[in-house]
Formats: structure tokens, sequence, C-alpha cells
């Protein structure tokens, strides 16, 4: 049985508890909903790559209290990070960043220290390290006084759970506890940046590139231009990720622009399953798309937009939420318009929609 627990005191006590018995507790963060153990406790690892069905080539984040110093001091005492591997910029650079953005949805990968199990790197010479933003996290570390290693709480290759509900579907059946946190206020797992030479974007978030070089007064390199290269630099980065159990595809174009062709094969891919087409915009009104699609395929259309406003961090906040929804309805495809030229997250969000996706 899996109990949803509201993030009481004695809950968060509860949960706490359940840690240091080397269990494993779903918990929440600003960006998604995580499924966390004691990071020193190989039980406890080796349990959250059960419950996930996780394959261990790919490594976890570990969560840590916000640091009161200097982070490269904090990470070290916490035998995180190996102080005699980082060169003096990349201490800078990890120290800056912190300072920057942490307590957010950054995490930094850098040298591993003495007490970080290779469960967690999956035998890379690199840890990643976050410092989590939301108060019930930090209460529940606080209370456990010891890092959290925390992917988040899907089973592999699944929709990230941006509620507690959606970790109950999940590993319902699968853990003891949920720590309800309400809904992730990011919504999309958080930026992921190698610290050592040269500084590398390992993973797109809600804290956009820019932001951080400005930070750091250097520009920082993108791992994903070449996919292969970039799952081996940080194994989680595989193609295919957050996909929903759907056929979903990524137009082109924007179904007002699409070409003969491509309206062809749409028609195509809808005429091979019965139902409605689920279409999803990322910003803006999408009736106008809506309609144009119904024209195009003879069949009824589920249309969400994920901003009616057109406000980017509104879009990450429902991007997940949507998947799953739009998953769990009776629809023949699903498919997603593109970003256009994507900045900020909604690079993210073109990042997550092209994992999710296939080209159609
Ligand atoms: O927002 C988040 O980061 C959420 C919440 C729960 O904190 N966690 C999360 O974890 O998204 P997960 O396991 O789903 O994604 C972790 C990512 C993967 O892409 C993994 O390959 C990468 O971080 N990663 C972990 N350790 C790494 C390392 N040593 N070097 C490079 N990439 C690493
Ligand atoms: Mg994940």
């Amino acid at each position: 049985m899996t109990s949803i627990l509201s993030p009481t005191p004695e809950n968060i006590a509860v949960a706490a508890e359940a840690l240091l018995r080397s269990r494993v507790v779903a918990m929440p963060t600003e960006t998604v909903y995580g499924l966390a153990g004691v990071a020193y406790d190989d039980v406890a690892l080796a349990t959250i790559f059960t419950v996930k069905e996780r394959p261990t080539f790919d490594p976890l984040i570990v969560h840590v209290l916000p640091p009161t110093g200097a982070a490269d001091v904090h990470l070290t005492e916490l035998g995180l990070l190996d102080h005699q591997a980082l060169d003096a910029r990349a201490r800078e650079r990890l120290n800056r960043l912190a300072r920057a953005f942490w307590p957010g949805p950054l995490t930094l990968v850098m040298p591993r220290g003495p007490k970080v199990p290779d469960l967690v790197t999956s035998g890379l010479g690199t840890v990643a390290v976050r410092c989590p933003g939301h108060p019930i996290t930090q209460e529940l570390l606080a209370k456990v006084q010891r890092p959290l290693a925390a992917p988040s709480a899907n089973r592999f290759g699944r929709i990230s759970p941006t509620s507690a509900a959606h970790v109950l579907e999940e590993l319902g059946g699968r853990i003891d506890f949920i720590l309800d946190g309400g809904p992730s206020a990011v919504g999309i797992e958080s930026t992921v940046v190698s610290v050592t030479e040269p500084p590398t974007l390992l993973r797109p978030g809600s804290i956009a590139r820019d932001r951080m070089e400005t930070a750091l007064g250097e520009s920082i390199g993108v791992a994903l231009a070449n996919a292969a290269l970039a799952a081996q630099a940080s194994p989680g980065m595989l193609e295919r990720h957050y996909a929903p159990g759907k056929r979903f595809v990524r137009l082109p174009a924007p179904i007002s622009a699409l070409t003969t062709a491509d309206a062809e094969r749409l028609k195509t891919a809808v005429a091979e399953e019965e139902g409605p087409v689920a279409l999803i915009c990322v910003l803006g009104d999408p009736r106008a798309a809506a309609t144009r699609l119904r024209e195009l395929t003879g069949r009824d259309v589920l249309a969400h937009t994920l901003s009616l406003t057109g406000d980017p961090a509104e879009a990450a906040r429902n991007l997940f939420r949507t998947l799953r929804l739009l998953d769990s309805t009776g629809a023949a495809l699903m498919v997603a318009e593109p970003v256009g030229e994507p900045s900020g997250v909604l690079f993210a969000i073109a990042d997550r929609l092209s994992r999710a996706t296939t080209a159609l």
C-alpha cells in the first residue's frame, strides 16, 4: 500500500525515519517529484533502481541543503566533492553558480568525492548535485541530516511526475510513502551543467544558459547537438524519453504551414487508429490549429495549449501534466506543433518534446 502524506512536521518525521531505515520515499521538489533514498546507503540506492526499473548505467542526482558558506567547502565536507580534482577555475565556477542559483532548479556535475557510492554515479568519475528550493524538500533534508539521491519518481523512460497523484500512478504499490508538496512550481527537471573544463550544459531546464553565462562571465558549451555524444556525457539524456504510451508525433511546421506531403503523412498516421486526435500547442490559443487539424483529418480534435497567455514558465509547469492527460484519453494519436526558435525555458520544453515524440 502506498500512502500519500500531507507535509505536516509529523509526516515529514515519518518519511525521514523511513529513509534512515534504508527505505525509499517519494518527495516533492520545485522541478518534479523525486524518488529519494539516503545517498550514502547502497541498500536504498539499489531499491531506487529496482522500483523505477531504471538501468544502472543512468546515474542519480544527489540533493543537499543550501550551503551556509562556499559550496566547494560544504560539498567536500559531505564527502560528495573531490576537492583535489577540482582546479581553481572549476572551483570558482561551482561556487559562483551555487551562489547565483541555489537553492533552485540547477544541478552541478563535479568530480566525485570519497563518500559517493558507485551506484549513484554509475561508476563515472563525477557526481551530480543539486540544492532544491522547495521548502518541504528542505525540511526533509534537514530532518534526515544526510544527502538524498533522487531521480524523478516515474518508471524509467516515462513522463516525469509533477504531483503526488502522478507519483501514485507511476509507483503506487511499489513504495510506502509519497510526501505531498502540491503541484511542482517549475514542472520540468533541473538544468544540468558540468563545472569542469569545458563548462557544458548537459540537460536544459528552467535556468537558461545565458543566465548562467552572465553569472560566470564565460560561455557554456551545449552537449545536445549530437544525441549519441550527449548520451555519453549524461547517460540519462537518451534520445527517446518522457514517452507517453500512445503514438506521439511532432510536426515539422505549424499546422497552418504544413506542406501537402506533410499533411498527407499526417492523414496516413491518423488513419492507422480509431478515435480523435490530441493536439498540443506550446504557446497561445490552440483553436485555429484545432480547426485546421479537424479539416485535414476529418477527426475530432482534443486541443490543449500549455499556456493560453503565451507564458513560457506556465507552459513548462503544464507540460508533463498535459502529456499525461492526453495519453489517458481515447485519442488515436498525439500531435505537437513545433516550438519555433526556442530560447530560455522554451529550449528545455523543445528538448523534452523532441524526446517524447517521433518525427512525422
Ligand atoms: O529536477 C531534477 O533534477 C529531478 C528532481 C527529482 O531533482 N531529478 C531528475 O533526476 O530529473 P533524473 O534521474 O530523472 O535525471 C538525472 C539526470 C540524468 O540525465 C542523468 O544522466 C544526469 O542527471 N546525471 C546524473 N549524474 C550525472 C553525472 N555524474 N554526469 C552527468 N550527468 C549526470
Ligand atoms: Mg527522469
